[in-house]
This record gives C-alpha cells, structure tokens and sequence, in this order.
C-alpha cells in the first residue's frame, strides 16, 4: 500500500498530519491556561470541552480542504451522532483532546491522535502530546519514532516483571467499577510491578511503544484512542490484540498492547469483560 488514493502519497498525507497535530496542540496549550466550559457526554465522567470541538473542526477542516473525497471519523462529530464506521475509502480517525479530563484539571497528559486507515487498514498514525511536545509517529513498514528517535517496545514476557497501563472508562456503575478493580487486583496478585492510570489511552499506549510500559489494556476506550496507537505499537514491534485474544476489532472499544505476544496473551487471560456498545452500533 503506498497511496491514499491515486493522486497523495501516504508520506505527504502523513506530513500533513503532524502538522495539523502540532497546530492542534498549540491551540490546547493555550486554552488550558483559561477557564473551560465543561459538558458531560455518556456518563458524568465523560467531558467535553469547547477547546474539543475547536481543536476537532481545525483537524477536519484542514484536512478535508486538502483530501476533499477522503472520510473523518472524529471524537466530538461521532459524539454529535455521525455515523462511525470504517469503509474502504482512506479514513481519517481524530480524537482532538485524548485526556479531556486531564486538560480541564491542568494534569500534563494530553494528547492530540490522528490515525488514519486505506481499505480498513491502519496505515499510519501521528500522536502529539501537547504539554512536552513529544510526537509520535509511525508509517506501516517504516517503524515508529518518537521525535525522530527510533521506538522499541519491551522484551518482557513475564509479569511478574511488568509494569501495566489501564484506563478506568466513563462507565462507573457498581458492577463495572467491580470489574475493573478485580482485574487489576488479578494482576497485582500475579506480582506485576505496579498498574498505572495517567487519564490518556493515546499517551498509555504510546509507554508501551517506548517500551517504559510493558503491557496496557482498557475496556471501554473508542477507535479514535486505538487508531493512531496501534500502528506506532506494532511497528515499534509489538503486539495489539482483542480483548479476547483474537485480531484487533477497532470497533470494538477494548484492547490488550503488549511488547510480547507472551505478554499480551497472559493479560488477556487473567481479563473479566466489562460490556461496551460498539463504536460502530449505529451502523447496524
Ligand atoms: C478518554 C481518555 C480516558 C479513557 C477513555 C478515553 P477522551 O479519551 O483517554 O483516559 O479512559 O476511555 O475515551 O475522552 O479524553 O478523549
């Protein structure tokens, strides 16, 4: 696969991305430094900001200026009931503040996530985070970099060796929060290092590609958190798979990344499910 259509070479769209993802970050440097008016989505802990939707047009809008025939899937548009769902076209996929709760707090883990697919494919993805301006990039075949720097995941394979990622979800229901600790407390009981929560799965998944994480799972993140991260992972040479064990359903709202396969299919084990809707249930 070397083109987005017949006419932009993936390296230019990619190109394009950072540059957009730079200017989106600027942006949300900005704003977090005044107040915020902060709404709620599907759950009282799923927030939304002005700067959200702002940061979203200037993607959308820079980017279909350019690629007028390609198509957007985006947090805050999905969010506003359009349809999301992956076809063959060239796709961009846009979370325009991944760690919206941390950007209203001031907490530093913010990122900005453009993946993008061809023929339902990820084939490159840009991460920016926008309180140390770190970027991550990858392009499928091409590795994945941090700031130019070449990524590598972790070789662990045991767990009892590991330091694990997750991220809570917006649901917080008492069966769903009864999960979720039961799954971490599975890990601890299985002498993992320590379990982290920073508030972005875009930037936790981008510690296992670095490899200062060995392992990351979550129930409950959307296709925009998991696109741009999931090719960085894998060309840093590691493994995304379903929570089931299976193929990465990006539609699916879970997620085991690992550095090893090992790793990954351990986690994958010890994992109660916590039931989201798809991201793609309007499509049906
Ligand atoms: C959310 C954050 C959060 C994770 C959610 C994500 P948002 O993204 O990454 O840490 O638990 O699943 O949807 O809403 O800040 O873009």
């Amino acid at each position: 696969m070397t083109s987005a259509d017949n006419a932009q070479p993936l390296e230019e769209c990619m190109e394009v991305a950072v540059r957009v993802a730079r200017r989106a970050g600027q942006v949300i440097q900005e704003a977090v430094k005044h107040d915020k008016c902060v709404s709620t989505k599907s759950t009282a802990a799923d927030l939304v900001t002005e700067t959200d939707h702002q940061v979203e047009e200037l993607i959308i809008s820079t980017l279909r200026d350019k690629y007028p025939s390609h198509r957007f899937i985006g947090e805050e548009s999905s969010a506003a009931g359009e349809k999301c769902f992956l076809t063959d076209s060239p796709t961009w996929i846009i979370d325009p503040i991944d760690g919206t709760c941390n950007f209203v707090h001031s907490f530093p883990m913010v990122a900005v996530s453009i993946g993008f697919a061809v023929k339902k494919e990820l084939v490159f993805g840009v991460i920016y985070h926008c309180f140390d301006e770190t970027l991550y990039t990858a392009r499928k075949g091409h590795g994945a970099f941090c700031n130019g720097l070449r990524l590598q995941v972790s070789k662990e394979k045991d767990v009892s060796k590991a330091l694990i990622l997750t991220e809570i979800g917006a649901k917080r229901d008492p069966e769903t929060l009864k999960i979720f600790s039961g799954n971490i407390e599975k890990l601890l009981k299985a002498h993992a290092h320590g379990i982290r929560v920073i508030g972005s799965s875009t930037l936790a998944l981008c510690q296992v590609a670095s490899g200062a994480a060995d392992a990351y799972y979550q129930f409950g993140l959307h296709c925009w958190d998991i696109a741009a991260a999931a090719i960085i992972i894998r060309e840093a040479g590691g493994s995304v798979v379903d929570t089931s064990g299976g193929p990465l359903d990006l539609m699916s709202r879970r997620v085991v990344a690992a550095g090893t396969m090992e790793m990954a299919t351990y986690i994958v084990q010890q994992l109660q499910e916590i039931d989201y809707e798809r991201d793609d249930h309007q499509a049906h």
